[in-house]
């Protein structure tokens, strides 16, 4: 195994003898280590700037390293750091709560130098690779902004649609897998549209037939465009589907009901709200009311699911209360 490039590693542990063996040990490792004896002190370092391992022990008085670890864990921004929680060999209750605190791995005391400087290699290895996953969603991601910024008119409707998304979602109950997939799809949904030209997108008026077949692949191309990343796997289907219509009549594939993912169905609401209410060189903004009739009413014949609908309908005072 390659050696792995100097990382920085948070160390909480109460024991100072502990901790400053720990921090010796992995600074002549070459990475920069930090040691803290609280969980309360760990949390206060890690939000600002997020290391890319910490270790924990269990006991620290106040919150325990187990406590530490499911907050770390529940948290979008940080739970892809790996969490390494140090317990006696002996100590099956916290290797149990550990594990169901989402913990990565387990370091039994007392330390053997060498296995703990392999296991650290191998977590930072992973974590890195994450990292380099991250990253190219980042880039993605930015594309999709870059596609709205064709359109003076769309301005800061990708982020509008990934909140607006993710809150229906967990209005809805969806796990946190796809509440990941809607904020990713808020930005990626019209990817597609780098295919269409400009005369096309940003005509001032009514396509015509030929005009609207071209823009109606853009759910496709999209969908083809992230085919090959494979962490986008779960964000090609609300892409792909996002304009099919409950009662079948919408495009590329006429799905119906159930068979159209719900991410889907959602990202159609969001979407369609989001029109109505922005100004186009064509139309004014839509009030809310009116937009929610115009929902309603499509709803009613067909178009959109009741059920995501409803939700959306609950949730729109909160959400239109924190809109710039
Ligand atoms: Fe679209």
């Amino acid at each position: 195994m390659t050696a792995p490039a100097p990382a920085r590693i948070l160390v909480v542990e109460d024991d100072p003898e502990v901790r400053e063996l720990l921090e010796e040990h992995l600074t002549a490792l070459g990475h920069q280590t930090v040691g803290v004896a609280s969980a309360h002190d760990a949390l206060a370092m890690i939000e600002p700037a997020p290391p890319d391992l910490i270790l924990t022990d269990v006991n620290l008085g106040g919150m325990t390293g187990v406590e530490l670890c499911a907050r770390i864990k529940l948290d979008p921004r940080l739970q892809l750091i790996p969490v390494v929680i140090l317990t006696a060999v002996a100590d099956l209750d916290a290797r149990v709560a550990g594990l169901a605190a989402g913990a990565d791995d387990f370091f039994a005391k007392p330390f053997n130098l060498l296995e703990l400087e392999t296991r650290v290699a191998v977590l930072l290895r992973v974590k890195s690779l994450v990292d380099q996953l991250d990253r190219a969603e980042g880039v993605i991601t930015s594309l999709g902004m870059t596609i709205e910024a064709r359109d003076p008119y769309t301005a800061g409707h990708c982020q509008r649609l990934a909140r607006h998304a993710v809150a229906l979602g967990n209005a809805l109950g969806v796990d946190s897998g796809l509440q990941r997939h809607l904020m990713l799809a808020g930005f990626l949904h019209d990817l597609g549209k780098v295919a269409i030209p400009d005369a096309v997108l940003l005509k001032p008026g009514p396509l015509d037939a030929g005009e609207l077949a071209r823009m109606r692949l853009h759910p496709v191309i999209g969908a083809e465009l992230v085919q090959t990343l494979r962490s986008l796997d779960g964000v090609q289907p609300i892409i792909r589907h996002h304009h099919e219509r409950m009662d079948g009549s919408g495009y590329p594939d006429r799905l119906e009901g159930a068979a159209i993912p719900l991410g889907a169905r959602i990202m159609a609401v969001v979407d369609v709200y989001d029109a109505l209410r922005t100004a186009r060189p064509y139309k004014s903004p839509m009030p809310h009311a009116a937009a929610i009739d115009v929902l309603r009413r499509e709803t009613d014949k067909g178009a959109w699911d009741p059920r995501v609908l409803a939700a959306f309908i609950a949730l729109a005072p909160d959400l239109l209360a924190v809109e710039p």
